[in-house]
């Protein structure tokens, strides 16, 4: 049994050049799926985890995730003096008021591994979580971070979630060799940073969440430069298998890739067409479309 998940790593310096010129004053993290930005799917799944300590790696440009997060006393007010409580209601729900967000800024982009590490001194001596806002990750039921916190606590162990990609894919992810225990299960054997189609062990890629021993940052202050010349959090994960077991999860839900344009349309038109006052207007708006 492992002790329950406190704090959730967010690496969120990245530059986001897929979305400018949006993304010259908006981060990556902030772009709306529908009306809540990307960051605030990714809390959620924190805090339904069980994560009451949010750590933020930003650079020293993105200020606007710390501002999102902040009280917003002014509109507050205003929209209380206003009546509007159900709007004052979605503000104040942006953040659980038992949660605290901590920012540290990683001072040189060197990587997802390095990201990690930049959260270390917040993080301290235990098993932690790093989600990447990027994958967004709608579950049925309860959300991936919580479920791969249920299977930590009954193995003791690391977890990844992981899905199956297109072979032809390979080499934009982590890819795992892993060996099923259960249905959704694996243990991994052997984990490679954006292998090439030809070189990958399987089509097992690993997707934006993980949950980690606090041994990870140790490993990661001697991980040398890899893939794309960076320090890879997949490298570290590879040296934490030689001591530790680390599961590869298929978690329950699906996952929009929301790094890329593609991804984030998806993302939006899956959740426009669950929400009944949207769903028949976009599906107007798409027969209309069909027509000209
Ligand atoms: C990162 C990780 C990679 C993982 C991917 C999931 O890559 O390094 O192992 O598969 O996230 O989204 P990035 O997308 O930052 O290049």
């Amino acid at each position: 049994m492992s002790p329950p998940l406190r704090k959730v790593v967010f690496p969120v310096a990245g530059l986001g050049t897929r979305f400018l010129p949006a993304t010259k004053v908006v981060a990556k993290e902030m772009l709306p799926v529908l009306d809540r930005p990307l960051i605030q799917y990714a809390v959620d799944e924190a805090v339904e985890a069980g994560a009451d300590t949010l750590i933020f790696v930003t650079n020293r440009y993105k200020h606007a995730i710390a501002d999102y997060f902040d009280k917003a006393y002014e509109l507050e007010i205003k929209l209380a003096e206003a009546g509007k409580g159900d709007l004052l209601e979605i503000v104040r729900s942006v953040l659980p008021a038992h949660v605290r967000c901590v920012f540290v800024t990683q001072p040189e982009a060197l990587g997802l591994g390095h990201a990690v590490l930049c959260a270390r001194p917040v993080v301290g001596d235990e098993a932690f979580g790093v989600i990447l806002a990027d994958d967004l990750i709608r579950s049925p039921g309860t959300g991936a971070m919580r479920q791969m916190a249920e299977l930590a606590s009954t193995h003791g162990a690391g977890v990844v979630a992981v899905e199956e990609v297109a072979p032809a894919d390979t080499g934009r992810y982590g890819i795992v060799d892993a060996e099923p225990i259960s249905e959704r299960a694996a243990r991994i054997r052997y984990v490679v940073e954006k292998p090439k189609p030809e070189q990958a062990p399987s089509n097992l890629a690993i997707v934006g969440r993980y949950l980690l021993p606090a041994r990870i940052f140790d490993l990661l202050e001697s991980t040398q430069v890899g893939a794309g010349g960076e320090i890879q959090l997949t490298d570290a994960i590879e040296e934490l298998l030689h001591e530790r077991e680390v599961l590869a999860y298929r978690f329950e839900g699906q996952r929009y890739d929301c790094g890329n344009k593609a991804g984030l349309v998806g993302a939006t038109l899956a959740l426009a067409l669950d929400d009944p006052e949207l769903a028949p207007l976009v599906r107007q708006a798409a027969a209309s479309r069909g027509q000209n």
